[in-house]
C-alpha cells in the first residue's frame, strides 16, 4: 500500500492501536505526531520542553511547531500514516502542501468508552507498544510483552486531562470530519468495536473503498 493516510477520531478511539497494526502489515510509515513529541519531552530538546506544558494541560502544541516537525519527517516520502495529525484547519492546510492526502479515517466512538479505554492504558515506554489492562492486558504482570519493560500510565491520561482533551478535540479538532467529507476522503468505521473487527473494518474500507 502506498497510499497516504490520515486517521481521525478523539482520543481513545484506537489511532495508536490501528496504525501499529496497519503500518506494520502495509509497510507504511507511521507517523504519530504524539509519539515524536512524547519523545522529544524525554529527550528535553528544544522542542520538547516547548511542548510539555501543553501536553501536560491537554492543549494542543502550536500548528507552526506540528507542521515544522511533520515536514522534517516526511518530505519526499509516501504511504505515511498519519495518526493524530492534522488537529486544526491549519495543520489540515499545511499537510496539503507537504503531501498529497488518499483517505482520511475517522474512527467514531462514544465518550464513556473512550474514557474508560484512556484509563486503562498503559504504555511501554521503551519500544512505545500499547496496552490496556481491561482489554489487551500484556501477559506478566505489567511488563511490556515484546521487550520486558516495566509498563507506565501516561501522564496526560489522569481524569483531569483526558476532560480537557475531549474537550480541545470537540472544538479545534472533530470540525475536521466535515473537512475532509467535503473533500470525499472520509471513511467512517465504527471504532466502539474490538480492534480486530476495527482494523477489518479498515482494510475492507481501503481496499473497496466502503465502511
Ligand atoms: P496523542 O498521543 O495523539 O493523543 P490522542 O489523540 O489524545 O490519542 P490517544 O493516543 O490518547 O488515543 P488513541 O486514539 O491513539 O488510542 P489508543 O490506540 O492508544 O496526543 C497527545 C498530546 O500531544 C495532545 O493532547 C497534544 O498536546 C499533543 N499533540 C499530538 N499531536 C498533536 C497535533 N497534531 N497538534 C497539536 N498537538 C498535538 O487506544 C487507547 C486505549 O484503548 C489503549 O489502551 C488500547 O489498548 C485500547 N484500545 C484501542 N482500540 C481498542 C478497541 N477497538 N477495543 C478496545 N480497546 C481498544
Amino acid at each position: 500500500m502506498k497510499k497516504n493516510l490520515v486517521l481521525l477520531g478523539p482520543p481513545g478511539a484506537g489511532k495508536g492501536t490501528l496504525a501499529q497494526r496497519l503500518a506494520s502489515e502495509h509497510g507504511l510509515l507511521h507517523l504519530s505526531t504524539g509519539d515524536v513529541l512524547r519523545d522529544e519531552v524525554a529527550r528535553a530538546t528544544a522542542l520538547g520542553q516547548r511542548a510539555k506544558d501543553y501536553m501536560d494541560r491537554g492543549e494542543l502544541v502550536p500548528d507552526e511547531l506540528i507542521l515544522s516537525m511533520v515536514k522534517e519527517r516526511v518530505e519526499g516520502r509516501s504511504g505515511i500514516l498519519f495518526d493524530g495529525f492534522p488537529r486544526t484547519l491549519a495543520q489540515a492546510e499545511g499537510l496539503e502542501k507537504i503531501a498529497p492526502i488518499d483517505a482520511v479515517i475517522f474512527l467514531e466512538v462514544d465518550k464513556d468508552t473512550a474514557v474508560k479505554r484512556l484509563s486503562a492504558r498503559r504504555i511501554c515506554p521503551k519500544c512505545g507498544a500499547v496496552y490496556n489492562l481491561v482489554t489487551q492486558p500484556p501477559k506478566e504482570d505489567e511488563r511490556c510483552d515484546r521487550c520486558g519493560t516495566k509498563l507506565i500510565q501516561r501522564d496526560d491520561d489522569k481524569p483531569e486531562v483526558i476532560a480537557r482533551r475531549f474537550e480541545v478535540y470537540m472544538r479545534q479538532s472533530a470540525p475536521l470530519a466535515r473537512y475532509y467529507e467535503e473533500k470525499g476522503l472520509l471513511i467512517r468505521i465504527d471504532a466502539g468495536r474490538s480492534p480486530e473487527e476495527v482494523y477489518a473494518a479498515a482494510l475492507r474500507a481501503l481496499r473497496d473503498d466502503r465502511p
